[in-house]
């Protein structure tokens, strides 16, 4: 678990403690609500919508390690942000997992997204994994500066991957990077 207290700024939030845990079912409705405010940003994601409490529920209800993981960062009992790290099933493709990370606007710049993926770093060493990997927009510089920070590297471009503004605003497309961190020599 880690543990954080900023205590040198003047915002009220920077003085509230907060943890990252494992996420629990019982999690699900505010992990709900923290998911559709990012979606509602418009710039990190790329589905169409959060996904449903009752699925969130579900998903952290039956969650084996085998499929993969999910930490919250939590201050006053209320999620804050989350890291979540999909493994395929396939045993061809059974030592990497997949990480998506948010953390909400008001909690950013604090450390929380680091401290985020900094959990699922170790989730994935004591997985015996070797390699996180993700998908950023090539426009989403401030995430890319913390994957990059964390020593992931690009991997690939994917040309023209998403649709900037899907409900009819024109025919702009923007790239999408894969970036990867390699876990091989952090093995137990
Ligand atoms: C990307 C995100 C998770 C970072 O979380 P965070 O809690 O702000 O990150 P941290 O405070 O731990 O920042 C760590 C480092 O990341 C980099 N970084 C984070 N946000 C940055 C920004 N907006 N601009 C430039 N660098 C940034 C910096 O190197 C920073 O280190 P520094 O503070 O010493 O300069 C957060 O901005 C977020 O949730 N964005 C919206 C969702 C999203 O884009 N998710 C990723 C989808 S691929």
């Amino acid at each position: 678990m880690v543990r954080a207290m900023p205590t040198d700024t003047p915002a009220s939030a920077d003085r509230v403690p907060w943890v990252v845990r494992a996420a629990r079912s019982t999690d699900a409705e505010a992990w709900h609500a923290l998911q559709r405010g990012i979606y509602a940003e418009g710039t990190a994601f790329v589905g169409d919508g959060a996904a449903s409490a009752a699925s969130l529920a579900a998903r952290l209800r039956g969650l084996d390690p085998r499929e993969g993981h999910v930490s919250l960062a939590v201050a006053r009992g209320e999620p804050i942000g989350w890291v979540e790290l999909h493994r395929g099933g396939a045993r061809r493709l059974a030592h990497l997992a997949v990480v998506t990370v948010a953390v909400a606007p008001r909690w950013r710049g604090r450390g929380v997204g680091t401290a985020l993926m900094e959990a699922a770093r170790r989730w994935a060493t004591s997985r015996r994994l070797r390699k996180l990997q993700l998908h950023v927009r090539a426009g989403n510089t401030g995430a890319i500066a913390l994957y990059r920070r964390l020593g992931y590297e690009v991997e690939g471009v994917l040309r023209d991957q998403v649709a900037v503004a899907p409900l009819g605003g024109g025919h702009a497309y923007e790239d999408e990077w894969i970036m990867a961190l390699q876990l091989t020599a952090e093995r137990p």
